[in-house]
């Protein structure tokens, strides 16, 4: 077996940059990027709102491009990966909570949990229950029949949790995952992320909320699309957060293993 250190980062980013380009203008999201997040390691994203939080999460999450740089995913340089390949790995080691849902409207909530399970070809009777148990844990079981336009936002974004955690991915990536909940739900969704991160998955968290931001590991501060070492002035985040720490997990190792198909 090889041992954890040997393994390469999950995510290695080195002088990543994305430049939107809209009716002339130029935006330059992310620039001179670097960051490396280990296997099993749970990282907090946060910054001030257009900094490129989300632009990096896509990137993170294959469903956008860098402009220029390196992004590495188990060692293996992501530009390189050819179509195919790419779908893969969004389908069978990702897991995604958008920051806006994009739950499809006209299928129940069930069958919005199911369908990556479906994209990846997973028979029925497990499809089944996975997708029950997942909605349980979230509490939306009893809306499994509804549409998404007939829930609250909280309730869709819970149902768009249970969609991301349903597959056990290897990575999660979640942009504000509580951003439209209450108190008690909030904390409820953060359990089942710290419960995928107990399992071995690695977990790259958007939030807003130092109270939430809490629970990684390590806290990523951006700025005007760059890292910066200390949280900008104008993200309230208490002095006791600054370099909190809490208690480091040893990955378990079955499951981290498991990138090394890529
Ligand atoms: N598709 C796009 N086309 C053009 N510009 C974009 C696009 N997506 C994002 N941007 C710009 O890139 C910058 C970063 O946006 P991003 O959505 O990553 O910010 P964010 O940190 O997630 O903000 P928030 O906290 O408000 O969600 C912003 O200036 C935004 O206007
Ligand atoms: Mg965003």
């Amino acid at each position: 077996m090889i041992p954890l250190s040997d393994l390469p980062p999950v995510i290695r980013l080195d002088r990543l940059t994305k430049v939107f380009v809209t009716d002339e203008v130029e935006t330059h999201a992310l620039e001179d990027i670097g960051i490396e997040i280990a296997r099993g390691e749970y990282v907090s994203i946060s910054g001030p709102s257009g900094c490129g939080k989300s632009t990096l999460l896509s990137i993170l999450g294959l469903l956008d491009s860098p402009t220029s740089g390196s992004y590495a995913l188990n060692g293996r340089e992501v530009s390189e990966l050819k179509a195919w390949e790419r779908a893969r790995v969004r389908n069978r080691e990702i897991g995604f909570i958008f920051q806006s849902f994009n739950l499809i409207g006209d299928l129940s909530v069930f069958e919005n949990v199911e369908l990556p399970l479906t994209y990846r070809g997973m028979l029925p009777k497990e499809r089944r229950q996975r997708v029950t148990e997942a909605l349980e844990r979230v509490g939306m079981a009893h809306r499994a029949k509804h549409l998404p336009s007939q829930l609250s936002g909280g309730q869709q974004q819970r149902v768009a949790v249970a969609r991301a955690v349903a597959g056990e991915p290897v990575i999660l990536l979640a942009d504000e995952p509580t951003g439209n909940l209450d108190s008690k739900s909030g904390e409820a969704v953060m359990e089942l992320l710290h419960e995928l991160y107990m399992n071995g998955a690695t977990i790259c968290m958007v939030t807003h909320d130092p109270r939430y931001a809490r629970h990684a590991e390590r806290n990523i501060y951006l700025f005007d699309g760059r890292v910066v070492a200390e949280p900008p002035e104008d993200l309230d985040v208490p002095h006791t957060f600054r370099t909190s720490n809490p208690e480091p997990r040893t990955p378990n190792l079955e499951r981290g293993t498991r990138n090394q198909e890529l």
